[in-house]
């Protein structure tokens, strides 16, 4: 393997690296570097936790050190907690070059940010939707000669997910120059090549690690197979019992939504667990406030939705469970890569229903591995189980009395008004096309019976005709007989 300075890194950044202790290049970094330093646009491809920030943060701060000006790079990526952890990194091996950067991300002062855009920075680390409000609304500063454009997690910012980023991508990439270099990285970039390929339009240098599996060998990858109404029970069961054997273990626990989030928080707080969640419909200081409560290790459990599935860089993070079994084997690739990461090791365990057999099927299939059963002390777990959903039960109870899917609501109708949208005229527009569907779905039900009517009665003809001979027949012979 070689090492940073015959990768053609500065002397200034190996030091900077090892305070670090990054002492020799992973292989996603010791094969994107020379290419990136050389000016080439480059895709890298390495599994979670391989080193993918630095191998492009260094070669950035390499060439910013050589004609330092603002705005000289700009980062995007899916989630606000990713820009700062991308930003922080910029600025510790940055350091000594008195480096400036910006995070541009949504939930915070806009006018502080427009401020502080207006005053040049050399890094702008940015989510797609606030960066692009900033392009519309604002011309106190350009993207006119940034020299690099970097899509950390590339292939969500390109999908058409719950939050669709394409649109802002537009704008976005109406403003900088065609004459840039445009680094994309994800440990799963294969399926939206094409997409990516149409950013990076310079012949990218492409890198992908080279292994079957496409998960950490660190990482040991169990299922449970339970009952739906005996999860929060294993999900219980589980975290006292490492807790019990691993006091310094930290924990995150995935789940599909919101509301979820929330309720299995206070669930587990009521069972004297350190806990607290992580989820987009909090407010962002409070998102901060409890990442940060969680990566100090202040609370060891972490429940979250898939905002932070991805790029989340938690040392201290020893098991991922998934709450439920991700839909995409993508989302578990990211998942269970918030744990061994950099070498270490880790536990992911999902816990499954009969009804998700087929999705653990389609992980396997992509990740090229199996997931070994994990065993559990059911009669344990039993012990509990009704204690856990009474208590369920009240959390559900205590929530809808603070009007939790009410503000979902209300910030569902923001979230229009921000697009642009009247969200009453949106409601009235849903109704009448549900109207619609439904008059379709009569309409078709109607020709449908109409048909299977006549079907019906074109099968009876013939037993009808049959009938009659069969009459006929019997009439003529009771003639013959003299009856
Ligand atoms: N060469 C190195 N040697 C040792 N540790 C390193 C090296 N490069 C990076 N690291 C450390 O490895 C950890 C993971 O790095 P990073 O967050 O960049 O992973 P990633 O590949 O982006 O993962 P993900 O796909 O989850 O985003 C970080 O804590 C980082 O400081
Ligand atoms: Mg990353």
């Amino acid at each position: 393997m070689s090492d940073f300075s015959s990768l053609g890194l500065s002397d200034w950044l190996i030091q900077q690296c090892k305070q670090m202790g990054i002492n020799k290049p992973t292989p996603v970094q010791e094969n994107c570097l020379p290419a990136i330093l050389q000016g080439r646009d480059c895709m890298g491809c390495a599994k979670t936790g391989s080193g993918k920030t630095a191998a492009f943060v260094l070669p950035v701060l390499q060439k910013l050190s050589e004609d330092p000006y603002g705005i000289f790079c700009l980062v995007l990526t899916p989630t606000r907690e990713l820009a700062y952890q991308i930003a922080e990194q910029f600025r510790v091996l940055g350091k000594p070059l008195a480096l400036r950067d910006c995070i541009i991300v949504g939930g915070m002062d806009m006018v502080t940010q427009a401020l502080e855009l207006s005053k040049k920075p050399h890094i702008v680390v940015a989510t797609p939707g606030r960066l692009a409000d900033h392009i519309r609304s604002s011309n106190t500063f350009n993207m006119k000669q940034i020299r690099f454009l970097i899509l950390d997690e590339a292939d969500r910012l390109l999908e058409q997910g719950c939050t669709d980023f394409t649109k802002d991508l537009e704008v976005i990439l109406s403003v900088v120059p065609a004459k840039r270099q445009t680094l994309l990285f994800s440990a799963t970039l294969t399926d939206t090549l094409q997409e990516l390929k149409s950013i990076a339009m310079n012949k990218p240098f492409f890198w992908e690690s080279k292994s079957e599996v496409r998960t950490v060998e660190e990482l040991d990858q169990r299922y449970i197979l339970t009952p739906e109404k005996v999860k929060d029970a294993y999900l219980v069961h589980l975290i006292q019992k490492f807790q019990d054997e691993h006091e310094d273990w930290s924990i995150i626990i995935f789940t599909n939504t919101c509301k979820n989030c929330q309720i299995l928080m206070m669930m587990l707080r009521e069972f004297d667990f350190p806990a607290v969640s992580l989820h987009s419909m909090m407010k962002q200081k409070q998102r901060f406030a409890n990442l940060a409560k969680f990566k100090s290790g202040v609370f060891k459990i972490l429940i979250a939705t898939d905002v932070a599935a991805r790029g989340l860089d938690i040392p201290t993070v020893q098991v991922v469970i998934n709450h439920n079994t991700p839909g995409l084997p993508k989302i578990y690739i990211h998942r269970v890569g918030r744990t061994a990461r950099a070498g270490r090791h880790g536990v992911s365990l999902t816990l499954v229903t009969q009804y998700d057999i087929h999705l653990v099927q389609a992980i396997e299939g992509q990740i090229q591995a199996k997931l070994q059963e994990y065993s559990v002390e059911e009669s344990e777990v039993l012990k509990i189980l009704t204690q856990v959903n009474v208590t369920r039960r009240e959390c559900e109870i205590k929530l809808e009395s603070t009007d939790f899917d009410e503000k979902k609501e209300i910030n569902k109708r923001k979230a229009m008004i921000l697009e642009g949208k009247d969200p009453d005229l949106e409601q009235k527009r849903r109704e009448e096309l549900e109207k619609i569907r439904n008059k379709r779905k009569k309409f078709k039900q109607r020709i449908h019976e109409s048909i299977q009517k006549k079907q019906d009665a074109i099968k009876r003809k013939p037993q009808k005709k049959k009938r009659l001979l069969q009459e006929e027949g019997s009439s003529h012979q009771s003639h013959e007989t003299g009856e």
